[in-house]
């Protein structure tokens, strides 16, 4: 029998048993629900809204179901639709008549919300312990790289060179605020909506803050309407999820061109690469190439959530039950790149020589010699036609800039002196930009000091 049966004569169709059951991916809240329902009924015991004696009862109950439901003792059952019913019906068939007591100035449509925003708490909580690892990893890498020289680009054509820990520190950026925005996330998911009721609150003297600092919430939602209806915490949260796939994508896609024979910068390690059953030479960067495919999976789900709610009147509407399977896969998908992607940046090898080689050519350094003719004084759209055309002639002569003869350099400009071969020169080239921000060894040390402080005041 169901719990809404009453104005009910005829049982719902197996069919539509099943269609309307969320159970299938709603059973992971139980710990949240619990939790939930436990807080709830100790303050409605408090308020003198039941017997405390009831309460007591039904607080220990839940406990002991928790208990039973972790050991793998309790099967849930579609009939009973959700997690929400799986659980108070268990309740009921143990201890009868006074299980009966807890939904006592409680809707479903609150009990969800509460649920969902305990339940995202705990995963934001998992995912940016999960970027703080992956953080430490790339500021582990940047220390060791710190003069690995490489090609920086543009248009993936050669530009300017690098270091490869100035390339990584970029990531780390983008994964700082990743972490940053996710903070900001949690102060709107940690908002307790229990005692909107369906939508229109309670005519019980509850007390919705005891509620709120039982369960750890930073306060309560101000509108009972808003409080069942207001799903932006689970968009915003997708929406800080597809950033941080945007990012993983991105990186990935650096990985799998860097792996390959034609710029041989990395080599992943064998137990994150994959092999063809066909082809007995080939080793693919399948990870990589995942976590960039599985990208267009979790910007779907922000996609889902953003069409799902666009046209609901306020306040519940069924539809909202459809936040739960995109938010959870967008979350498990995170969640797993995050993991093998870590493990697979740490374990790469780097080619150092690769990457040197790789910055020597493609004329990395021409800016660097039109910034030396600007500091003999030569203006800088001067020098940059000066310099355009000794590339012309070294890409004839198949020779890089420093190769060319002092007299040759002098025969495009008489500022030209031997000095120039230091000033061209890769190490010069990195190194003279000091600016903050820039590749040069004392400037990547400093953001690398500041990741570090950065990463430590998250873990506190
Ligand atoms: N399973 C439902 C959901 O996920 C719970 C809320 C149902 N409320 C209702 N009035 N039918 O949204």
């Amino acid at each position: 029998m169901k719990l809404w049966a009453g104005r009910f004569k005829k049982e719902t169709d197996s069919l539509m048993d099943d269609f309307n059951a969320s159970i299938r991916f709603d059973s992971r809240m139980y710990r949240q629900d619990i939790l939930g329902s436990a807080a709830h009924v100790r303050m409605l015991g408090e308020c003198g809204i039941i017997s405390s004696a009831d309460a007591q009862l039904i607080r220990k109950t839940l406990f002991e179901i928790l208990d039973d439901i972790e050991k793998g003792k309790i099967e849930f059952d579609v009939a009973a639709e959700d997690i929400h019913m799986n659980i108070e019906n268990i309740l009921i068939d143990r201890i009868g008549q006074v299980g009966k007591k807890l939904h006592t100035g409680r809707s479903r449509n609150d009990q969800v919300a509460l649920d969902f925003r305990m339940y995202l708490r705990d995963e934001i909580k998992a995912i940016k312990n999960l970027l703080i690892d992956l953080g430490s990893i790339l500021l582990k890498l940047s220390e060791k790289n710190i003069d690995t020289i490489m090609p920086g680009y543009t248009h993936l054509q050669r530009a300017q060179p690098i270091t490869l820990a100035h390339h990584l520190i970029a990531y780390f950026q983008m994964f700082r605020r990743d972490m940053e925005r996710l903070d900001d996330c949690y102060k709107r998911v940690n908002i307790m909506p229990l005692g909107s009721g369906a939508l229109a609150s309670t005519t019980h003297p509850i007390n919705r803050m005891m509620v709120a600092e039982e369960l750890g919430f930073d306060r309560i939602t101000e509108n009972s309407l808003d409080g069942v209806s207001d799903r932006d915490f689970a968009i915003e949260l997708a929406s800080c999820l597809s950033i941080i796939m945007v990012h993983l994508s991105r990186f990935s896609e650096e990985i799998i061109l860097w792996s390959t024979l034609e710029f041989g910068f990395i080599e992943l390690d064998d137990a994150y690469s994959t092999g063809s059953s066909i082809m007995p030479q080939k080793k693919n960067p399948d990870a990589a190439e995942l976590v960039r495919g599985k990208s267009g999976r979790v910007f779907g789900s922000l996609m889902s959530l953003l069409t799902v709610m666009k046209g609901l009147p306020l306040a519940y509407n069924k539809d909202m039950q459809e936040d739960k399977e995109a938010l959870f896969d967008a979350v498990d998908t995170v969640k797993g790149c995050l993991m093998v992607f870590t493990r697979m940046l740490d374990t790469m090898k780097i080619n150092k020589c690769c990457m040197l080689r790789a910055a020597k050519g493609g004329f990395t350094n021409a800016t660097d010699l039109a910034d030396y003719l600007v500091k003999k004084g030569v203006p800088f759209r001067d020098c940059h036609e000066i310099v355009g055309k000794m590339v012309a002639y070294c890409i004839e002569k198949k020779i890089a800039l420093e190769d060319l003869t002092l007299e040759e350099m002098q025969s495009f400009s008489g500022h030209i002196s031997k000095d120039v071969y230091d000033e061209i020169s890769l190490d010069a080239c990195v190194n003279g930009r000091k600016v903050p921000g820039g590749p040069a060894a004392e400037s990547v040390l400093a953001s690398i000091e500041s990741g570090k402080a950065f990463l430590d005041e998250q873990k506190q």
